[in-house]
């Protein structure tokens, strides 16, 4: 059975779908290969880590504290997809604290200011793996 016979349609294309996982991949990378570059110690710390596994294994690298703590600072001080991913309230309407939307309201989350809010992070702007 394929996607016609189950009337489903696909929302992107196959070329958009490589286009976006593509595009998000190479701003993470190029943003930590500036931190890595920006705070060698870090680049340091990696390195010892995978001296001890095998590069080839994914699952084994999933398990590095540093590399995973690099990456995921990398994404929440440079998030590539900084804003969008908007949502469309429900009917019913929301409130948000003290902050009435109504329903039918496209919303979005600015990942990029909410990411560095001391708040959510007590690093704010630093990188702390
Ligand atoms: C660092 C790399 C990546 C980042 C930061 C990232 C980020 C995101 C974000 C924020 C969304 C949610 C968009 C939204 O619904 O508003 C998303 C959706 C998605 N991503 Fe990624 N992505 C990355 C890599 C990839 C890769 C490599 C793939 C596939 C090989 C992938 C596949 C998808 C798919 C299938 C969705 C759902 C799209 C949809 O619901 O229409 N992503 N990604």
């Amino acid at each position: 059975m394929n996607l016609t016979q189950l009337n489903l349609t696909p929302s992107y294309s196959g070329a958009e779908s490589i286009l976006q996982t593509s595009d998000t991949t190479r701003a993470t990378l190029i943003s930590t290969w500036y931190f890595l570059a920006k705070y060698p110690e870090h680049a340091e710390k990696i390195l010892s880590e995978l001296r001890n596994v095998d590069e080839t294994d994914a699952n084994g690298l999933a398990l590095l504290p540093h590399l995973n703590g690099v990456i995921s600072e990398t994404l929440r001080l440079v998030p590539p997809q900084m804003t969008g991913g908007g949502r469309i309230t429900g009917p019913e309407g929301l409130w948000v604290d003290d902050i009435w939307i109504p329903g039918g309201t496209k919303v979005t989350a600015p990942k990029y200011v909410i990411s560095r809010r001391k708040l959510l992070s007590s690093s704010g702007d630093l990188l702390s793996p």
